[in-house]
């Protein structure tokens, strides 16, 4: 195989995959294809079991059968933090921050695990100035400086959430996973997030699951929806606007805004 070859290829890959709780399947048959440099949105209603896939492909949850491929490799079954070492950034979660250690310290120790530096508080501080103009770049470039100091904790929702999505990427995955990042938003954040997730995914392969319309439409390459625990179509954003069992399954109870 040439390691140079430049042909787009599947960061991720499922293959029939099938989830139970108990007897109740949720999930049927999902099989998805991720291309590496792509954002792919997962949408559908309420209760669709887009957060089960989730759960599935990050290693939470073992399909009942099918299999689940990451830059080529079959990792069906694999745990969590494997995959996580193997370059899958896990969709954040609340709490993932230290509330009482300060935005600064807290986006330390993101860059700090990429570099593998294990914190010391012996080490000789001025080794540590790279990591920490490092560190203030990253702050300054997510819109962050000014609450440097501040407790994570005391963060306005939107700005935590910012923070948790800069410490998903500060280990430099080569997929991230997010679960509605824009949930719970107001207009003004969703927007700042909207910006944040294009500015630090630049190049990067992203799957994403959202509810709000505007941010799928304006951030997504593909899209796949999702409907009681099928894949009801996958396409370009503008397939998926025209696709009538989409509207008539979902997209006709959702407002699409004037997105582009
Ligand atoms: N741990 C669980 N045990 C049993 N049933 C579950 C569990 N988690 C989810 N479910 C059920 O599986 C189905 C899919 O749920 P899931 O959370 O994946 O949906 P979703 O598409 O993420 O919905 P939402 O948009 O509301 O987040 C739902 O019917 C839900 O009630
Ligand atoms: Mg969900």
């Amino acid at each position: 195989m040439n390691p140079d070859r430049k042909q787009p290829r599947n960061m991720l890959m499922t293959k029939r995959l099938n989830h139970y709780f108990g007897e109740r399947q949720v999930l049927f048959n999902i099989s998805l294809e991720i291309q590496e440099g792509t954002r792919h949105a997962i949408i559908g209603p309420n209760g669709a079991g887009k957060t089960t896939l989730f759960n599935t492909i990050t290693g939470k949850y073992r399909p009942k059968n099918g299999s689940i491929l990451f830059k080529g490799k079959d990792v069906t079954g694999f745990k969590p933090d494997k995959l996580v070492r193997m370059g899958l950034g896990r969709s954040f979660q609340i709490n993932s921050t230290f509330a009482g250690l300060t935005t600064f310290q807290n986006l330390r120790m993101a860059v700090l695990a990429r570099k593998n530096i294990r914190f010391n508080f012996f080490r000789n501080l001025d080794k540590m100035q790279p990591v920490t103009d490092e560190t203030d770049t990253l702050l300054a470039r997510i819109g962050l400086a000014a609450e440097r100091n501040l407790p994570a904790g005391l963060l306005s929702y939107g700005k935590h959430r910012c923070l948790e999505l800069s410490l998903a990427m500060a280990t430099d995955p080569d997929l991230v996973m997010l679960d509605e990042p824009a949930a719970g938003m107001s207009r003004i954040e969703t927007h700042q997030m909207v910006k944040l997730i294009r500015e630090l995914t630049h190049n990067k392969t992203v799957l994403i699951i959202e509810h709000d319309m505007d941010v799928v439409f304006s951030l997504a390459d593909r899209i796949t929806v999702l409907h009681h625990g099928e894949i009801l179509a996958t396409g370009t954003p503008e397939e998926i606007k025209a696709n009538q069992d989409v509207k008539d399954a979902y997209l006709g109870e959702t407002k699409v805004g004037n997105a582009a």
